[in-house]
């Protein structure tokens, strides 16, 4: 599989006990509960294979978004396969959607972003995006901007956490009632996700076009409107970053110059030991935040 550059389904390393991909760095038992990301230390397992050299001279905090954020973004374009001259609508404007835009504007296509924090959608209007903010005219919107065809490709950068699904909410905030163990295999068997940006995206994307889904969902049971998707002829595309697959091409991007803004990617950099704040600000999206940084 990484012969193929399908790092994330690596045949040494997946998690066949609960039937899924290659073990994930910081993510849950699904996927092998390997503990990674925030910590002073970390082990690193196949480390023969995932690190990579960086050059001297820029500082640290340049490199350290190729862990994540840069080559999930990047995927994200590549999946969308954008046509030359073409148009992209990018789904949510958090790290991964911010810097979804930044890639696609860098290869010099004409990006739509669409969110519902003001913050966001600022930030990513200053780098030359088209902002919509989301509503339920939201696709109208969209069509109006690209001749009433819709862009050529729809990155999902939200997942199954959208805002705009009452229904699934509802069943995702029943399920965690649940006791763990039962909760698990309801999620595993019948979950659902909110399917507000995925199902925007099939409403808007133009016929023939493609669908990037970056935003992770983990529904088994999710309605999908399969009568559009098919008549629509529309391309889908997803999957966890295959990380390593993208790191050498991102890699020139990151010295000289900075086309992308990396340097002032982040918007808060604090000690490790206010990580547990940090998180919490994330979440709730306050204070402007989109991107941490942690000094360990
Ligand atoms: N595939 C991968 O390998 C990979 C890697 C990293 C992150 N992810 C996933 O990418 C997604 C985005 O990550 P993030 O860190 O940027 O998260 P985030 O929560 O900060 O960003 C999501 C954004 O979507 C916006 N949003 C919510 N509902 C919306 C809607 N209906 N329409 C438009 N915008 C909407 C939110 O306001 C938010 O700004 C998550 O699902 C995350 O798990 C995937």
């Amino acid at each position: 599989m990484c012969d193929q550059d399908l790092q994330t389904q690596c045949e040494t390393t997946q998690v066949r006990d609960q039937g899924m991909g290659a073990a994930l760095f910081g993510y849950t038992k699904l996927y092998g509960q390997v503990p990674g990301g925030q910590a002073e230390y970390l082990r690193v397992p196949q480390a023969h294979y995932g690190p990579i050299k960086v050059p001297h001279g820029p500082p640290d905090d340049r490199f350290v978004y190729l862990s994540d954020v840069l080559p999930t973004a990047w995927q994200s374009v590549e999946y969308a396969a954008i046509p030359k001259g073409g148009t992209v609508a990018v789904l949510g404007l958090g790290p991964i959607g911010d810097m979804a835009c930044r890639v696609a504007l860098h290869r010099g296509h004409r990006v739509i972003g669409v969110d519902l924090v003001p913050e966001r959608l600022e930030r990513a209007r200053l780098r030359g995006v088209e902002t919509l903010e989301y509503s339920t005219e939201v696709a109208d919107h969209i069509r109006n901007l690209t001749e009433g065809r819709g862009p050529d490709s729809v990155i999902d950068a939200v997942g199954m956490e959208a805002h705009g699904s009452p229904a699934a909410k509802f069943a995702q905030q029943a399920a965690g009632f649940l006791p763990d163990a039962v909760q698990g295999a309801f999620m595993q068997k019948a979950g659902v996700d909110r399917l507000a940006a995925l199902l925007l995206a099939v409403d808007t994307v133009r016929r023939g076009g493609t669908i990037s889904l970056i935003g992770v969902y983990g529904g088994m049971a999710d309605p999908l409107p399969m009568l559009t998707i098919f008549d629509k002829q529309i391309q889908l595309r997803m999957g966890q970053a295959n990380v390593r697959r993208w790191s050498d091409a991102i890699l020139p991007l990151l010295t000289d110059a900075d086309p992308l803004g990396v340097d002032s990617f982040a918007t808060h950099r604090l000690a490790l030991s206010d990580g547990p704040a940090a998180y919490d600000m994330f979440q709730a999206k306050r204070d402007g935040a989109v991107k941490v940084l942690l000094n360990p």
